[in-house]
């Protein structure tokens, strides 16, 4: 038996204004996305902008239905609708703010595990690293890539 590690790094920022300006813009464009929200359920609210290769944005928002499973999370919106916008173009980055009644809560929102199932097939698309980048009020925190979010990825098929 060995034992073996899986090493994650990632940056922490303390605010949107230590950011490079590429990403500083993603992440104001995620926070504006929350005005997309459609949470009743939840009140739990979620923005998310990507960026594509032509350096287009897309925003998206949590949309939630009252059959629970039929919603969606802003991260898959803003993904699902770049891919069927910018079907030619490559997903650069991606960026989520969120937090209970809209207000940024003190650590990063995270994505689900499907989330970064559909972020890892978009990167994998595209053959190059996608960032990752997480808002809270207090901290950023960026991701170069997807499989520092998601380790061992699926993607055999
Ligand atoms: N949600 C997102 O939109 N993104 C995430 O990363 C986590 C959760 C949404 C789904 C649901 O509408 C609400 O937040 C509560 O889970």
């Amino acid at each position: 038996m060995t034992n073996r590690e899986i090493h994650i790094t990632y940056e922490e920022y303390a605010s949107i204004e230590e950011l490079n300006a590429e990403d500083r813009e993603l992440a104001v464009e995620a926070i504006k996305a929350m005005q997309g929200v459609y949470a009743p359920y939840s009140n739990f609210h979620v923005g998310a902008a990507v960026r594509m290769s032509d350096g287009s944005i897309v925003h998206g928002a949590n949309q939630e239905n009252a059959a629970f499973p039929s919603g969606l999370c802003a991260e898959r919106t803003a993904m699902f609708a770049a891919g069927a916008l910018y079907p030619d173009k490559d997903m650069v980055s991606i960026a989520l703010a969120g937090g209970a009644f809209g207000r940024l809560g003190k650590e990063p929102a995270t994505p689900c595990g499907a989330c970064r199932q559909v972020m890892a097939q978009y990167q994998a698309k595209s053959g190059k690293p996608m960032s990752v980048i997480m808002i809270s009020a207090d901290k950023i925190w960026k991701f170069e890539k997807v499989d520092d979010i998601l380790p061992l990825i699926f993607n055999s098929i």
